[in-house]
């Protein structure tokens, strides 16, 4: 595999109509935990609610195409994380999907370090949870290689659990 330049930026409404083409995806919908195909309008309130919410981080992977000349960063999937609080404290679900032209080239793992890196996510955010189909091998093996570990499986749905997010990036006591 050629090196494959990523950056990973914040959704912006702009990105609704590459959001929808990946989330509608038939192997993002057969991923998914809901598979009916997703109406653009329905979808459209979705994101816009999505990205106005506090409790919610929605990030864009972006890779870079073009020559050496005219190099272009192109949405190539996102990554996202619904927050919640619970008696342990602050966790976060994460959800990723990649184009289906991006698939299949040992990008997955690099996205999702990526995003649990990112400042967006609070820092107050002590494990994150990554809920997989067990016939999702791509997706297990990918949360599998940046440390995630399974905590449960149940028929249908294998729950991955990373704790004391390591990716963070280190800021200083206060
Ligand atoms: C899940 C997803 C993000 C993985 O990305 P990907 O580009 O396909 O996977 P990668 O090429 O990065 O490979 C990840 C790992 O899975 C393996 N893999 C990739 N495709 C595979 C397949 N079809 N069957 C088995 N293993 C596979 C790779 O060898 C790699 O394993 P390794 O780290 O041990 O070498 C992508 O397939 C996707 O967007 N799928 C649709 C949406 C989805 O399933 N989201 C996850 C919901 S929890």
């Amino acid at each position: 595999m050629s090196e494959v330049f990523m950056t990973l930026r914040p959704a912006a409404i702009d990105d609704a109509a590459f959001v929808y083409r990946v989330a509608n995806d038939p192997g993002t919908r057969q991923a998914s935990f809901r598979g009916e195909p997703i109406l653009w309008g329905g979808h459209l309130d979705w994101y816009a609610h999505r990205l106005a919410d506090p409790r919610y981080v929605f990030l864009i992977v972006c890779v870079d195409s073009g020559s050496a000349n005219y190099v272009r960063r192109k949405p190539a999937g996102y990554v996202r994380f619904a927050l919640r609080d619970d008696e342990a404290g602050a966790e976060a679900e994460i959800t990723i999907a990649l184009a289906p032209e991006h698939r299949g080239r040992g990008l997955a793992a690099r996205a999702i370090m990526w995003a649990m890196a990112s400042e967006r996510l609070p820092h107050s955010v002590r494990r994150v949870v990554a809920v997989i189909k067990p016939s999702n091998e791509a997706s297990l093996r990918a949360f599998a290689r940046v440390g995630f570990e399974t905590e449960s499986m149940e028929p249908g749905r294998v729950v991955m659990t990373l704790r004391s997010n390591p990716y963070l990036a280190y800021i200083p006591p206060t």
